[in-house]
């Protein structure tokens, strides 16, 4: 038996010279050192022999598996160098190589001032409408009609609107207004709802006026609320976008479709209200419309007015943009110049 043992000691000793790979040397072990490999199947002779017999054979046995376990392992080890290296080498990097460059995109300006006054109006409990609700490509009926607007109001001339060739009566919306037509036709007060989106009006295009802008309407009907009420929000929507020290003024005005009706005006942000270029002398920068809802646009939705009243108001994007950022052209959102954008 021992020599059975020192045979297959010498077989198992070859194989190792001879392995190759990492692969072989797996194969090795499994042969001769595993549960089932040669070492074992003769170890289970044992039993038949002497327990003299039995003590020597079974020291040698145990003698040389320790032995081809180590010379196992002390060629794995140099094999398994030897592949890493050859594979370091193989899969080298140049680390020299310039990078592929990857330009970041950033958030429009336009996009940036509406997601920072959206937020405002939501901190203050206003939600977004449903998109459904502020079509760009709008009916007369909704952009005017049911506002309250005169059959004949000058603004829905051909020189101030864009009709469309869709239908007699579909337009490019002239204002966000129409959001809060479908919005009341639609849900049932209280509603407190924000409207940020796209208008067109066909303007002479200039520094000041492009014939498409973005406005930010706002409507919240529900019972008693007051003129107090609009004037809380409006000042508070612009103590959070300007910042605290800013003085207002509500000046009244008429819009077809709000009774009473206003100017918001803020104290010019350039010269803090001495006069100058932005504010053309005047010390007053106009931010937005705004009033309580018409008793008309009331009964024209089928809101019952001796029950509910609410306030409406409106905004443009651009010039907030504008004032706030100190730039004197609204033609530069449009233009898509990397050097204007890309400071934002
Ligand atoms: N829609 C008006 C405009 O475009 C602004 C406005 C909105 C006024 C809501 C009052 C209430 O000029």
């Amino acid at each position: 038996m021992k020599n059975q043992l020192e045979a297959i000691f010498n077989e198992a000793q070859a194989d190792i010279e001879k392995a190759a790979c990492s692969n072989d040397i797996e194969e090795i072990k499994l042969k001769y050192l595993s549960r089932k490999g040669e070492l074992n199947s003769i170890k289970k002779n044992l039993k038949d022999l002497s327990d003299e017999e039995k003590r020597v054979v079974g020291a040698f046995a145990n003698e040389i598996t320790q032995k081809l376990d180590a010379s196992i392992k002390e060629k794995f080890d140099a094999i398994y160098r030897e592949e890493l290296d050859e594979q370091l080498q193989k899969e080298k990097i140049d680390i020299t190589l310039a990078g592929k460059f990857t330009p970041i995109g950033k958030v429009h300006p336009i996009t940036s001032t509406t997601n920072e006054i959206v937020a405002i109006f939501q901190s203050l409990g206003f939600s977004l409408v449903k998109s459904e609700n502020s079509p760009e490509v709008e009916t007369e009926y909704f952009n005017f009609d049911m506002l309250n607007f005169a059959q004949d109001h000058p603004a829905k001339d051909m020189q101030d609107t864009f009709y469309t060739k869709l239908a007699p009566n579909v337009i490019l919306r002239s204002q966000t207004s129409n959001s809060q037509i479908r919005e009341m036709e639609t849900t049932k007060p209280p509603l407190r709802v924000i409207a940020p989106g796209r208008v067109y009006r066909c303007e002479a295009v200039n520094a000041r006026k492009n014939n498409f802008f973005h406005q930010i309407e706002g409507l919240y009907v529900d019972k008693d609320i007051t003129f107090a009420d609009l004037k809380g929000v409006l000042n508070e929507f612009i103590r959070l976008y300007f910042g605290s020290s800013r003085v207002t003024r509500f000046r009244s005005s008429f819009f077809p479709f709000t009774e009473p009706s206003a100017e918001v005006d803020v104290q010019c942000i350039m010269c803090g209200g001495a006069g100058c270029r932005t504010c053309s002398n005047t010390g007053w920068l106009e931010i937005l419309g705004a009033g309580m809802v018409d008793i008309n646009v009331l009964k024209n939705v089928g809101i019952d007015s001796d029950v509910y009243t609410g306030f409406a108001f409106g905004m443009g994007v651009e010039r907030l943009s504008m004032l706030k950022y100190a730039i004197d052209d609204i033609r530069l959102f449009f233009n898509n110049d990397e050097r204007f954008l890309k400071q934002f």
